[in-house]
């Protein structure tokens, strides 16, 4: 329960889903947590069920494609902590995907602007604070879809490929610093985007992973609060499966 102790943590994409899990669970261990969304119903409702349950946590509005709220992220955490320790890139556009003869620039534009260029973003407006306290995590949520093909979805795959690029680029640049940056690539996780029980592509989902199932937030939430924790202070550049086994098959 005090893994994270003392610490800052920024979720991007934080009132929904995987992000939501990755704030409640960061909080559980310690961490005083921004959670950061365009989605402010939701995001207020998971700041304060955290703050119900005991933890730290606030919630704040900000759209990852935009410059100024990255920078506004960053500045809130030190005016209401004084530090940043951990970055959760999770924000991602979710919309309807398509294949090369169909995939239109605004879905690529989205795809890119969301969960690459957003990760570019708050990793830069971060930085500075990790540089000065010689120390930091980042954890970029990509997909199992980076490392393996999937129907009708260029864009989004391209874009969480490219995302384990960044990742590895960060970490080569920072890690003399002490600043590790490291990726999980999620299989099929049951949130409000995900088909549902007994539709054909929740079965195929399911048929794609070892265990035979699909999974659920906290499970990807767990390899986070992992990687972001004392636990991995070796681990830099590194990708962690939690797909079922779906890329390993
Ligand atoms: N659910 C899965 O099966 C699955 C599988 C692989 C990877 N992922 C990845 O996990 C992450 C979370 O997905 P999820 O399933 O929890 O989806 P979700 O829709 O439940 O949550 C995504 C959250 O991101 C927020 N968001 C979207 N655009 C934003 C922006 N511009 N700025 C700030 N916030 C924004 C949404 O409002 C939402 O709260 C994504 O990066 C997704 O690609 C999910």
């Amino acid at each position: 329960m005090d893994r994270l102790n003392g610490k800052t943590a920024i979720v991007t994409g934080g009132a929904n889903g995987i992000g939501q899990a990755v704030a409640q669970v960061l909080a559980e261990e310690g961490a005083q947590v921004l959670v950061c969304d365009i989605d402010s119903a939701a995001g207020e409702v998971t700041a304060a069920g955290i703050r119900a349950k005991g933890g730290v946590a606030v919630f704040c509005r900000a759209d990852v494609s935009a410059a100024e709220d990255a920078v506004r992220v960053a500045a809130q955490a030190q005016q209401w902590t004084g530090r940043i320790d951990i970055l959760v890139n999770n924000a991602a556009y979710l919309g309807n995907f398509h294949g090369v003869l169909d995939a239109g620039e605004e879905e690529w534009n989205r795809c890119i602007q969301v969960a690459l260029m957003g990760a570019q973003r708050f990793t830069q407006a971060v930085l500075p604070a990790m540089l000065e306290q010689r120390g930091g995590s980042i954890v970029n949520v990509a997909s199992v879809q980076a490392v393996a093909g999937c129907p009708t979805s260029v864009a989004y795959t391209a874009t969480k490929a490219a995302l384990l690029g960044f990742t590895l680029s960060a970490a080569y640049d920072y890690g003399p610093h002490n600043i590790r940056v490291n990726a999980v690539n999620p299989g099929p996780i049951q949130t409000r985007i995900s088909p549902k029980p007994g539709e054909p592509a929740y079965e195929w989902q399911r048929g794609m992973t070892m265990l035979g199932r699909v999974g659920y937030p906290r499970e990807v939430a767990w390899a986070v609060l992992f990687l972001a924790s004392e636990e991995a202070s070796f681990i830099t550049g590194a990708t962690l499966a939690v797909d079922g086994g779906w890329a390993a098959k």
